[in-house]
């Protein structure tokens, strides 16, 4: 369905607005398919230089653009490239093709750009052809121009590239009326010496090239007058014999006066003498050309110096690129002051051996110069007063050695916007000369010098566009001139350790400071620069400490486009366990930078072992578990250090325990048993006694015949039995020489209040804490055991006669 009737479909159930909108996004739609199914469907092949005798037959269906030039073949068959059905670019240039017949491509029905250029062509036959756009067949061995009567249907030709030793009027008639943007024309060598081309009049293009047989004299008539072309392309211009004086090819010259359409015209390969070069200018001068440019160009011989007739000209714009001379036979400077008086924009001079230039003689509508690749000094232009609509001038890659004479010289150009003084030697000393950068420099690049960091002492002041890079700068310290309309600076490539920032600059908007020696650069930088839009700082020597975490934080929150090159030329290359590795992933933890947070951390950690321990006390009777712990070693240490043997003398038991009626329950149940699992012998008052004497005698004998006497005390016991207690205790003056064989249990608390005030031992020991404390909680029973075990525990002699109590 397409869009319209999905349109129709719609249309009832929506608003005008609604259906326009609907329309506009189908269309979209299929303008999107559309692009999607070229942007796939393109596949590119490239087999040059591959020893091909044939074209490839394993080559995908889907190839749309196929290059196999450079090879040997020598044949082209329909079946070579018959299935290649999306084929839109053919390149075979450079191989050994004798014939073509252009039918063999007509299954080719996509096919737009065909080059055949450089082959052995002789012969071609046409039924049919492509809508070809490119069709290029120059450079081949035809004898008479390649046109078949079928280019005619080229409509939408935009270069013809054909070659051929002889030119007929017929054929060119078959393409006149083709409206071709470029016509590239290679004339055979055996190119008739006296042919006129008149025919070449009617071919309809804007650009025409002529390249002439390259080894003969030029001694060709050609009349381009009344040409379409705007711009004519002239190779291989040969006259070189003093005698004819270059008269052909100035004659052709001369023909083009009457060019009204010409505008550009371009000689390359120019081999000639001084005389017949300035004489080719003079002639130029007087043509409607506007833009006139000279390359390659060989001069020898002499120049005798005349008159340069500079008046009624169209010219503005001349550049001469290239040019070898002999060694000069006459003064430089007859050459010189021609150049420098022209009345001309734009004059270029580049790539020639040019030691110097002179000051024109009165005020110069010179707006652009450019030099570049020349011998001149920094005596160029010294005190030259009549540059002063020059805007733009370049002196790139020249000799110039002195910044200050730079300067001087820029002084006396008031108008210059832009300099280029790249790729030379200078220098700057910044001995007390005046500052004197003329006041209207906009673009100043002085790259690849052998500049220091005194430059930035003496800048041009409304500068924006500065480049410095490739030179020997270390720093820029805070204190530099202020350029505050500096928009972009670029240091790369220098000896900088650090960003600088923008207090200087305060417009800076584009930094380029890649290959330097930054490795911690400040992390306010980012701060100090918000105008910044672009910055560069590769490929820089990165020192991956703490110290570069925040930069790494800044530039990594800074979007990818303000940040070139990010993160691939961004890498560590200290600490050496690290180098290489993309700043992008280098994480320092914020613990182990920053001291404040060190100690808070620890601070923190302490207080919450603290807490824990106070949760332990409060929850867990921590201090219960110690109080039984330091017992218990009591216990053995002191056992360690009775003689054993006086011990086991006299004892029949290892306790005696005592306890009242109320509490025999928890005795029988919980004490006996625990003990009595270890093989500890326990006497028993209340079954044990011997009838016929006072409890106290009792008493008083089985306590001695136990190793320990164990008390059990509760509220119940202390209002029973203590007082017979009291008693014993009074007599053997028992605290005095120490408790060491008194245990008492307190199975229930004792208030303090509940124990009558004349019991001053027991008292005394409550107050002491010489108690074991029957713990209420199960899960702490079995410590108490073990530690009650420990206390009683020895070795007894005479077990025979244990008779206080005996196990059943
Ligand atoms: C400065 O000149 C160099 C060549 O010497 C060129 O690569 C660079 O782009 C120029 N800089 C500017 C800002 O034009």
């Amino acid at each position: 369905m397409n869009s319209s009737s999905l349109k129709h479909v719609y249309c009832h159930t929506m608003t005008k607005t609604q259906s326009t909108i609907f329309y506009c996004i189908v269309v979209l739609g299929l303008i999107l398919i559309k692009i999607q199914l070229s942007e796939e469907s393109e596949l590119i092949i490239k087999r040059p230089n591959a020893n091909l005798t044939r074209v490839p037959k394993d080559l995908p269906l889907q190839t749309t653009t196929l290059d196999v030039s450079q090879n040997n073949i020598s044949e082209l068959q329909t079946s070579d490239i018959l299935l290649l059905s999306k084929l839109r670019v053919f390149i075979m240039s450079y191989n050994r093709l004798q014939y073509l017949n252009i039918s063999v491509f007509k299954f080719n029905t996509e096919l737009e750009y065909l080059d055949l250029s450089h082959n052995e062509l002789r012969l071609i036959s046409c039924h049919a052809t492509a809508d070809l756009k490119h069709l290029d067949l120059s450079f081949n061995a035809f004898d008479a121009l390649p046109i078949c009567k079928e280019f005619g249907n080229l409509s939408q030709l935009q270069f013809l590239g054909l070659s051929g030793s002889q030119i007929q009027n017929s054929s060119v008639q078959l393409i006149a009326h083709l409206n071709i943007s470029k016509v590239l024309l290679v004339l055979g060598d055996t190119y008739g010496e006296k042919e006129d081309p008149k025919c070449l009049q009617h071919i309809s293009t804007e650009t025409l090239h002529i390249v002439f047989p390259s080894k003969r004299e030029f001694h060709f008539l050609l009349d381009m007058s009344v040409s379409t072309a705007i711009s004519l392309e002239l190779s291989n211009i040969k006259c070189v014999l003093e005698d004819k004086n270059c008269s052909y090819f100035l004659g052709t010259l001369e023909r083009l006066r009457k060019t009204q359409r010409l505008s550009n015209l371009t000689l390359n390969n120019v081999d000639t003498t001084w005389n017949s070069f300035i004489n080719i200018l003079q002639l130029v001068w007087h043509t409607p050309v506007k833009s006139f440019s000279i390359s390659n160009v060989k001069l020898k011989g002499h120049f005798n110096f005349r008159r340069f007739h500079y008046s009624d000209t169209s010219l503005r714009a001349l550049s001469i690129h290239q040019v070898v001379t002999d060694v000069f036979s006459f003064p430089q400077s007859n050459i010189y002051s021609i150049f420098s008086n022209m009345n001309i924009q734009s004059f270029t001079v580049s790539g020639t051996r040019m030691v110097h230039m002179l000051c024109p003689d009165q005020i110069s509508p010179f707006l652009y110069l450019d030099f570049t690749d020349n011998l001149l000094t920094d005596i160029v232009f010294e005190d030259c007063r009549n540059l002063i609509r020059l805007k733009t001038l370049s002196l790139q890659k020249n000799q110039l050695k002195t910044l200050e004479n730079i300067i001087l010289m820029s002084m006396e150009m008031t108008s210059l916007q832009k300099l280029d003084i790249s790729q030379n030697s200078l220098r700057y000393s910044d001995a007390g000369s005046p500052c004197s950068w003329t006041q209207s420099l906009l673009v100043l690049n002085l790259s690849s010098n052998m500049l220091t960091d005194s430059v930035f002492r003496c800048l041009p002041p409304k500068v924006k566009v500065l480049d410095l890079h490739n030179n020997r700068i270390v720093s820029i310290s805070k204190d530099v001139t202020h350029l505050q309309a500096l928009q972009e600076l670029n240091v790369a490539s220098n000896f900088l350790t650090d960003l600088p920032g923008c207090g200087a600059f305060s417009s800076l908007s584009v930094l380029v400071i890649d290959h330097n020696s930054v490795s911690h650069p400040s992390s306010d930088f980012f701060q100090s620069c918000q105008n910044i839009r672009s910055i560069t700082a590769g490929n820089n020597p990165f020192r991956c400490t703490c110290e570069l975490r925040e930069f790494v934080k800044n530039i990594g929150q800074a979007s990818r486009e303000v940040v070139e090159g990010w993160p691939d030329s961004y890498r560590c290359d200290y600490p050496d366990s690290i180098k290489g590795t993309p700043l992008q992933d280098f994480h320092m933890s914020p613990l182990s930078c920053d001291t404040i947070l060190l100690t808070v951390t620890i601070g923190a950690t302490l207080l919450l072992l603290a807490a824990i321990g106070a949760s332990l006390c409060l929850y867990f009777d921590l201090p219960w578990y110690l109080r039984m712990l330091w017992q218990w070693t009591q216990t053995r240490h002191r056992a360690r250090n009775i003689p054993l043997e006086e011990l086991q003398r006299n004892l029949q038991f290892h306790a005696f325990v005592s306890y009242s009626g109320h509490d025999s329950a928890w005795v029988k149940n919980e004490l006996l048993p625990n003990l009595e699992k270890d093989d500890i012998r326990v006497c028993l008052h209340e079954r044990n006694f011997v009838p016929g004497k006072s409890i106290v005698e009792n008493i008083i004998h089985f306590i001695e015949k136990s190793y320990k006497s164990i008390f059990v005390l509760s509220p119940h016991f202390i209002q029973s039995e203590w007082c017979h207690y009291e008693l014993y205790f009074a007599h053997h003056n028992l605290f005095h020489e120490g408790s060491d064989n008194l245990i008492l249990i307190l199975l229930e608390p004792i208030p303090q209040y509940s124990i009558p005030t004349n019991y001053h031992k027991l008292k005394t020991l409550m107050a002491r804490r010489t108690y074991l404390e029957w713990p209420t909680e199960k899960s702490k029973h079995g410590l108490f055991w073990a530690n009650l075990r420990a206390s009683i525990n020895v070795k007894l002699v005479n077990q025979a006669e244990a008779t206080c109590y005996t196990q059943q």
